[in-house]
């Protein structure tokens, strides 16, 4: 029998019944036309069920034609673990351990688009393995406020670079056969009340600022999946937005995929078939009723199926709506380059590995980096160099196969040449378990003795070590770097800061390794030797720190973000523009977006608000020089050309960026500069090589209001060039006329 049924699959395929195939299943034919062919055999019945959850993370495929149902998993930093059909509880598999990568601020923060390939690449082989057709990543929000407890999953505080990192990350994903889904779009810029914020935000700032790196994952990227999010945009839930989905989304962009709803982000019949929303998730139930399957009572179920049947809801739209989802079949499971994946390999380790190295951010060194080889006595203080961060923070929690933590790193690099002790120093808010995952460090950081303990014994140890390494920060639990709920202050948590003087009093070389996905306060800035910003970096963490600080690689991270000194000085401080004004006899927030297209560093700028560390910065073991540009102009915008040399004596990479300056215009709000263009250069010592960098005129635009459309202003426009968005020697001037 099974003999039987190969040799007709092989004559099939080798055309002998190729004309008795149906369409939809030759996998030969266009897309189209097989999604066409899939669309007439289906029932109104077999449609509507394709368009909502038939579990946690799945929708329901076609059985009687052999239409696969179609797996979305978390995202963005590893292949989530597997939890019950219909509850969130881990299900207990034990081969769904991922490799955990690391997250996206600290890809952002490598400033290399090849790296955001690979690592596109790297996940999208976990989760074709693991059988996942959607992997629920990238996260493009901006960094508006650094209280916004989801910042680690996003990549930074500037649309350029969020758009430039994004577009090679899905490509990566999508090579496997595997769709990338673009979220939260969009708005989705703070964690409190996130159901239930409406955004006020000029169209300016929208299509400047918080728009154009969905719209480059759409466009240049070709994503297959967007995600709208849980807040309400003029009055409107995203996932139900006629504006956000129907009319930019699929009309103005062209996109032509799937849009998923945030689980549990629609919450009205009409409003939700209104505003265009594909594939309904997560809406309130646990699953099964004793009396009927709970998943038909979605919104896009059961009433939509009773719209349909009645008349009130078009059997267009119904069309349209599962031909996206037949074509996202057809672009994964059923595609005909579909793989089989790769999952922990050693290549997505070695890839974790060299993003992690590569995303760190040296902001400070007196010298006291990299660790010489004199330091033989090291003492490694904090909570963070021991506990697992793969774990929390929501949504993009793990089960990891491995991580390394940076007290095993750093004893993995320095075993037998110095020795390497431990202080925990402070003791932070629990230790996570999520989805019944316990942290490994769960008994581990069980403490008997208290703060005040823990700081004498800390401080009593640091006095006779060669080196202090305190490795510090935020974590995943509630009210730090996590979903759902937003940090409620700048500095760091659990008496971290006085621990940090403390420490520094005692010993002249503390080394401060700040683990977050957000910008921390750091009032101890000048009293200790060096200040590594380090990230939630997965399964390689401790290793790639360890790289780092013992100069096995050579800084060449940057911030995506600025560090501000306080919270007041940032865009979004104040009630009305964050966390909102609670609208009278109702449960929503309105958020108003004041600051309207100043974030980040175009607000600290223009306003003449110092930053501790600004946007694009971060140092290196070696030095560099950025020479003269030149510029000349083309048929389709500028072309820069400059020189970088290497001027110290260890290899290393520059980053030369690119910021653009507008001719001031009376009654138009401007940044004072925006960067438009960046290059990565890696450099032997004493090499010397050209970079260019193309600027397209368009970088010049601002979008304007009364025309709905891109505008650029006649005049004089000046470039400036170097090494951060404060530290920029050369300017050139052109004309645009
Ligand atoms: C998050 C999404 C996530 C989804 C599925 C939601 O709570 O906002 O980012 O993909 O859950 O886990």
């Amino acid at each position: 029998m099974r003999l039987l049924a190969t040799i007709l699959f092989c004559s099939a395929c080798l055309g002998g019944f190729s004309q008795s195939l149906p369409k939809y299943l030759d996998h030969t034919a266009p897309i189209e036309e097989r999604v066409s062919d899939a669309l007439r055999r289906m029932t109104l019945e077999e449609k509507v069920r394709m368009l909502h959850a038939q579990s946690k993370f799945s929708s329901a495929g076609v059985p009687r034609l052999g239409i696969p149902e179609l797996w979305c998993a978390d995202g963005p930093h590893g292949i989530r673990g597997e939890v019950f059909w219909d509850s969130w509880d881990n299900a207990g598999w034990t081969n769904d351990s991922c490799t955990a990568f690391p997250a996206l601020t600290c890809l952002a923060a490598t400033w290399r688009p090849e790296l955001a390939r690979e690592y596109g690449r790297a996940i999208g082989e976990e989760a074709r393995y693991r059988g996942k057709d959607i992997l629920l990543a990238p996260g493009v929000n901006m960094l508006r406020t650094p209280l916004n407890g989801r910042n680690f999953e996003y990549l930074g505080e500037d649309p350029f670079l969020a758009s430039v990192m994004a577009v090679p990350y899905i490509q990566g994903v999508q090579s496997n056969n595997v769709a990338a889904c673009l979220k939260h779009f969009a708005l989705n810029n703070n964690e409190m009340n996130r159901n239930f914020s409406d955004v006020h935000v000029s169209d300016r700032a929208l299509r400047e600022i918080y728009l154009p790196a969905f719209k480059a994952g759409v466009q240049q990227g070709g994503a297959w999946a967007v995600m709208p999010s849980y807040n309400l945009f003029e009055n409107r839930h995203a996932c139900e937005n006629p504006r956000l989905i129907k009319d930019i989304l699929k009309k103005e962009w062209g996109f032509d995929g799937i849009t998923v709803s945030d689980w549990g982000g629609v919450h009205d019949t009409d409003k939700v078939l209104d505003g265009g929303l594909d594939l309904e998730m997560g809406t309130g139930t646990d699953g099964l009723r004793a009396d009927m399957n709970a998943y038909d009572t979605y919104h896009m179920a059961n009433p939509y199926l009773e719209r349909l049947r009645d008349g009130r809801a078009p059997e267009e739209e119904l069309d349209d709506h599962v031909r996206r989802v037949l074509r996202t079949i057809f672009r994964t499971s059923m595609s005909p380059s579909h793989w089989k994946g790769r999952f922990t390999c050693p290549e997505h380790y070695a890839t974790a590995r060299r993003i992690g190295a590569e995303g760190i951010v040296l902001l400070k060194n007196n010298g006291a980096l990299p660790i010489s080889d004199k330091k033989k006595k090291i003492l490694v203080v904090g909570e963070n160099a021991v506990k697992m961060l793969t774990i929390g923070g929501g949504s993009s929690s793990l089960k990891a196969q491995k991580e390394v933590s940076p007290l095993e790193g750093l004893r993995n690099a320095l075993g037998g040449k110095a020795e390497v002790d431990w202080e925990r120093g402070y003791i932070g808010a629990g230790s996570v378990v999520y989805n019944n995952v316990k942290s490994k460090d769960y008994d581990l950081l069980s403490e008997t003795r208290d703060s005040l303990r823990l700081v004498a014994d800390a401080l009593e140890k640091a006095k006779t070590a060669d080196l202090v390494i305190f490795v510090g920060g935020l974590n995943k639990e509630d009210y730090q770097d996590c979903e759902d709920k937003d940090r409620i202050s700048l500095n760091l948590p659990y008496g971290q800061d006085g621990l940090i003087e403390a420490l520094a009093a005692v010993n002249p070389n503390v080394v401060v390794v700040n683990i977050s996905g957000n910008p921390v306060a750091m009032p101890w800035a000048d009293k200790v030797s060096a200040i590594v910003q380090d990230w939630y970096l997965g399964s390689e963490a401790g290793n790639s720190l360890a790289d780092v600080l013992t100069g096995a690689v050579n800084p060449s991270g940057k911030l995506p973000f600025s560090v501000p000194y306080r919270l007041e000085d940032t865009p979004a401080w104040g009630e009305r523009r964050y966390p909102g004004i609670k609208r009278a006899g109702s449960n929503i927030h309105d958020i108003h977006y004041d600051e309207d297209i100043l974030i980040g560093y175009r607000w600290y700028d223009t306003k003449d608000i110092p930053v501790r560390f600004p946007f694009g910065y971060g140092l290196s073991y070696t030095g560099f020089d950025i020479g003269k540009p030149v510029v000349t102009r083309t048929a389709d915008g500028y072309s820069l050309r400059v020189d970088v040399s290497n001027t110290g004596k260890m290899a290393g990479a520059e980053t030369v960026q690119v910021y653009v300056s507008a001719p001031r215009q009376k009654g138009l709000l401007r940044e004072r500069k925006k960067l438009v263009g960046f290059s990565k250069i890696d450099l032997a010592p004493g090499e010397t090589r050209g970079v260019s960098i193309d600027i397209p005129f368009s970088s010049l635009a601002y979008y304007d209001e009364d025309t709905a459309s891109e505008r650029i202003v006649k005049g004089k426009y000046v470039f400036s060039v170097g090494s951060s968005s404060a530290d920029l020697p050369h300017k050139i001037t052109v004309k645009y006329d």
